[in-house]
């Protein structure tokens, strides 16, 4: 499918970002979007990159009263040699058809999600900040655009693709944060949407990461929905802790998601002399463990997050802090490493790197 390429009139172009260090995450938003229309009996249809504007919809769209949406997250990056990649953008295409099949939406042609990004990105390529830990946040999404109010699955869907320059997910960068974990609200039972990225598993989110924040944590730990013992992951990050050079993950039984930044991380642990493994981590044992000081650091793995060290960790009032509250060897290996390959620095062993012409 081609895509069409609608001209941005001078007046629409915004003033770019001139400090880089006040991008923050999500706050600012390019010139243009893609646009993908799925109507039923015509499937995809219409695709095309206009100028960034709000959308006018019905108020009876599925999407504002049964969260019929998905979404993805990856970067473009900008090289010192003026080249512009995308980070493994394949894997964010198969996941986004993962969590479509979940919430009854039509599966989006792969080759279409990498393609109209490589245009997007390319048009908007002067949007894409340099300084270090900055980069091209990418949004693909899609939502159910039928007006009707029965609850099915829609007959019209819009595909979208926004673009935000960014800075650390964080606010406080790439410093050690808190997490608290919850053993109150749960994110996802078996059988439920938690491996989807759909928004609403983020909606019901909310309510614990506001009562977290309240208390002075980042973001929340989720547990397992059935018995509250097992860990999950952080809304915006998958979880490890390292124990020594041994890192431990939770494995993906279907109610976590399967990121992409904690898939590069198994991938390149064993090049930095570490060892995976993916296996239920209770949180009583993980307690004890680093109470016993067999548990050296912990860090968030994500898109958006990057790599981010956990420096202290709450359990029903237990205050116990990580790597004395610093940021660990491991943690900051992985963390140089991934950026090193996303921006260039060092060479992508992986094939992880996609060239945006
Ligand atoms: C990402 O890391 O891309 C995400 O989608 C997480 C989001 C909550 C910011």
């Amino acid at each position: 499918m081609d895509i069409k390429i609608i001209p941005l009139p001078a007046e629409k172009m915004k003033a770019k970002i001139a400090d880089q260090s006040q991008l923050g995450f999500g706050k600012y938003f390019t010139d243009r979007m893609l646009l993908v229309e799925w109507k039923s009996g015509q499937g995809w249809c219409d695709a095309r990159i206009e100028p960034y504007a709000p959308f006018m919809l019905d108020p009876a769209c599925t999407v504002f009263h049964y969260a019929q949406e998905i979404f993805e997250g990856l970067k473009a990056y900008k090289w010192s040699d003026g080249r512009i990649t995308l980070f493994r953008p394949e894997m964010n295409a198969r996941r986004f058809n993962q969590s479509a099949e979940r919430i009854c939406m039509p599966e989006f042609p792969e080759e279409l999600f990498v393609k109209g990004i490589e245009q997007l990105v390319s048009l908007e390529r002067d949007w894409i900040p340099t300084a270090a830990g900055t980069s091209l946040y990418i949004r693909p999404t899609m939502i159910a655009v039928e007006p009707v109010l029965g609850v099915h699955p829609s007959n019209h869907y819009y595909f979208y693709v926004i673009l935000s320059p960014v800075g650390a997910y964080y606010a406080a960068g790439f410093k050690p944060v808190g997490i608290l974990v919850e053993d109150h609200y749960v994110r996802a039972v078996p059988g439920g949407t938690g491996e989807a990225k759909t928004g609403g598993n983020y909606a019901s989110s909310l309510k614990a990461g506001q009562e977290a924040e309240k208390k002075g944590y980042a973001q929340v730990l989720w547990l397992d929905g059935k018995e509250r013992r097992f860990v999950e992951e952080v809304g915006a990050m998958n979880m490890f802790f390292a124990y020594g050079n041994r890192i431990v993950t939770a494995p993906l039984t279907g109610s976590i998601l399967s990121g992409v930044t904690r898939d590069s991380v198994i991938k390149l642990a064993p090049s930095l002399g570490l060892t995976v493994e993916e296996k239920q981590i209770d949180i009583n044992d993980l307690m004890t463990d680093i109470r016993a000081g067999k548990v050296t650091e912990a860090f968030g793995s994500g898109t958006a997050a990057v790599i981010t060290p956990v420096g202290k960790l709450c359990y029903k009032d237990e205050v116990l802090q990580l790597t004395g509250g610093n940021v660990g060897g491991i943690t900051q290996k992985l963390y140089d490493t991934l950026t090193g390959i996303q921006t260039g620095k060092l060479k992508d062993e992986f094939g992880w790197v996609r060239f945006v012409g």
